[in-house]
């Protein structure tokens, strides 16, 4: 992937599971990474392991002015940028009826409000990139539940979250078309990554960090193990970056999920058809 050589990169959320593994490839692939996280000492870890083409940021994608605050560094230090990985996310489980008004709060500032903020941040930046005839690419971290509704893990509103990224991904591609500036939605499957325990760094406002009883943490680490690796999601991520595809799925076994809406779509759409067909007969 020479694509990435020489290349400046922000990540997201990157100290941790898919935003970890995007910012260790994007680094091995040549380019210089911003990992950029509300947990400074883990993106310090990250950074470390990667080497001098990388720096740690704390930021906070709730908090519009720290987000400023990284592009103005990123491009000081490193001049233009070319990817901007909008991966930040937080999740928890519960219903419609059992999700706190404070959760959903939390779960929207951070995975929708955040990607929001990212993108009003960052594109203008991408746009001057593009227009020197460099590589510009807006990527949002979406997920399977994105495209369709999960039938037994009950993660209500971080569904509905999803789905509000996919809209602003698609928005956005339609209002940079011709512009120069790319732009994704990586949509994974289930990746073996620590986002069960989200709250270990939900901020004071939203009801403060806490930790989860041991017994969840071992039955949700270890079902999160029968997910895909964090590096194999990455990998394929930039792959797909690489060939410029707007939707980005990483894991196979989704298609059932991902194409239920669709096939229940067209359903509508032959109801709807024969009952008109029938009010004409
Ligand atoms: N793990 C999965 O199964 C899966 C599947 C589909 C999509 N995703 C998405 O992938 C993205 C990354 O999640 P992950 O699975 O790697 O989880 P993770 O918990 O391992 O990593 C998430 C990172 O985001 C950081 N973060 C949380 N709130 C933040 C904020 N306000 N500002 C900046 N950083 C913040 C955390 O500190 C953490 O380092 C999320 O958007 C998530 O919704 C995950």
């Amino acid at each position: 992937m020479t694509e990435f050589e020489r290349s400046v990169a922000v990540v997201t959320g990157g100290a941790s599971g898919i935003g970890r593994s995007l910012a260790l490839l994007l680094a091995q692939h040549g380019a210089r990474v911003a990992v950029a996280d509300l947990d400074l000492k883990q993106a310090e870890a990250v950074a470390e392991t990667i080497g001098p083409a990388a720096r740690a940021f704390r930021c906070d994608v709730t908090e519009r002015e720290q987000l400023v605050e990284l592009s103005r560094t990123v491009v000081a230090e490193w001049g233009a940028i070319n990817y901007v990985f909008a991966n930040a996310g937080v999740a928890i489980g519960g219903s419609i009826l059992t999700t706190a008004a404070d959760e959903f709060d939390w779960l929207f500032d951070v995975n929708v409000r955040g990607v929001f903020s990212t993108m009003q941040t960052f594109v203008p930046l991408l746009l001057d990139t593009a227009s020197t005839g460099a590589r510009a690419h807006f990527i949002v971290t979406g997920s399977e539940n994105s495209l369709g509704v999960p039938l037994t893990a009950a993660t209500s509103v971080y569904t509905a979250t999803k789905h509000a990224v996919l809209a602003l991904a698609d928005t956005l591609r339609r209002d940079l078309k011709e512009s120069g500036v790319v732009v994704s939605i990586l949509c994974p499957g289930v990746v073996d990554t620590r986002i069960f325990d989200a709250r270990r760094s939900r901020q004071d406002r939203y009801g403060g960090r806490s930790d989860m009883p041991p017994d969840f943490l071992e039955r949700a680490s270890k079902a999160m193990a029968q997910g895909q690796k964090p590096d194999v999601t990455a990998k394929l991520c930039l792959d797909a970056v690489v060939r410029g595809h707007f939707m980005i799925i990483t894991d196979p076994k989704i298609r059932d999920f991902a194409t239920q809406r669709h096939r229940e779509v067209e359903s509508a759409l032959d109801r709807v058809d024969a009952a008109i067909a029938g009010g004409k007969g």
